[in-house]
């Protein structure tokens, strides 16, 4: 069997901007949901600026009380040294940062410049590599800012390779605003293995336009095999403009498993912990298999 890594981000990049306050009690129950149906990978919060992103205020809080941290792999945001110090305090072993790929979406995530931005994720990663903590770091915007135009597949992979060569563990491919599409993943994705090798390399797609999965199914032709989705397609990022849903947990997880890969994690558990999260953000979530999978849940276990 083929092994895919999913990391689960709902917590993080599914809950930063919904506009019902979840509690710490509410989010663990969701973790729960999430352990139950085999997540091993959970990106579980950010330690940013409370003023910035109510929603993660309870961060330290939350880290504290999560179950089964000997097994399970929890990473946190981070936007600056400040953030990383704040995480690793209340015992944090993982660690990623967010580098945009254009100068402006830098300036409206985490108002620095792109440069101002490297220079404070070169300072997490080096941080990070003295303390022993892992460090994943996003490059996030493929192919077109919406602020500034086309972005080169040339200036995604210097990005990558400058923060392999800063220490970083891995790097995550990500595309916000859903711009991807299969024909460019797969190129971006070929370039980028002759470059740097797939091992430690990942790619994280959003939904906005229907292309997520499709865009999953190219970068796992060139040889992909770590995704970050998010449960129900909980999701969207507040910096940036029109970024919707993620793509959902239950649709990558079922479409993988369909074709004879193995991820560990079960759909029947990713159903009920789309309802949990439903119960957190009060208003319907689910992938595009989601009524399929509600009217089969009715009827005999489900079988691929
Ligand atoms: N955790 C908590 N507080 C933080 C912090 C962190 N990691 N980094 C900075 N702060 C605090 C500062 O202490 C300061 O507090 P004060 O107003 O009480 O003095 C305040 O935030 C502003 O700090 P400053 O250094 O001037 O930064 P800023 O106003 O330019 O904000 C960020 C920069 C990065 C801290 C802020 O924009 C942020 O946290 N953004 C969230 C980014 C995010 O989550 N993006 C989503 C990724 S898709
Ligand atoms: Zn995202």
């Amino acid at each position: 069997m083929d092994l895919v890594r999913v990391n689960e981000v709902g917590l993080r990049d599914g809950l930063q901007n919904q506009p019902v306050m979840v509690t710490t009690e509410g989010k663990l129950a969701l973790v729960q949901a999430l352990i139950t149906a085999g997540l091993k990978n959970i990106e579980v919060t950010s330690f940013v600026s409370p003023k910035a992103v109510p929603q993660m205020a309870d961060a330290a809080d939350l880290y504290k009380a999560l179950p089964a941290k000997d097994r399970i792999v929890y990473s946190v945001l981070v936007p600056n040294l400040k953030g990383y110090e704040r995480a690793v305090e209340v015992g944090v072993k993982s660690v990623t940062f967010v580098l945009a790929a254009s100068d402006t979406m830098n300036r409206k995530n985490i108002n620095m410049s792109l440069e101002q931005t490297k220079t404070a994720c070169c300072e997490v990663i080096r941080q990070a590599g003295k303390d022993g903590v892992t460090s994943r770091t996003y490059i996030s915007g493929l192919f077109l800012c919406p602020f500034e135009g086309p972005i080169p597949d040339e200036r995604i992979i210097e990005m990558a390779e400058e923060m392999f060569q800063t220490g970083t563990n891995e790097v995550i491919i990500a595309d916000p605003l859903g711009l991807a599409n299969p024909t460019r993943v797969y190129q971006l994705f070929c370039s980028i293995s002759r470059k740097l090798g797939l091992d430690r390399i990942s790619a994280h797609f959003h939904d906005t336009r229907a292309m997520a999965l499709a865009n999953v199914w190219a970068a796992l032709h060139v040889g992909v095999r770590k995704f970050d989705s998010s449960i129900g397609g909980l999701g969207g990022c507040p910096f940036a403009p029109q970024a919707s849903g993620n793509l959902a947990t239950e649709d990558l997880v079922l479409m993988l498993s369909q074709c004879a890969f193995e991820t560990g994690i079960d759909v029947e558990g990713l159903r009920k912990a789309v309802k949990v999260a439903e119960g957190l953000v009060k208003r319907p979530l689910g992938g595009r298999m989601m009524p399929w999978l509600e009217s089969r849940a009715e009827l005999l276990p489900i079988t691929y």
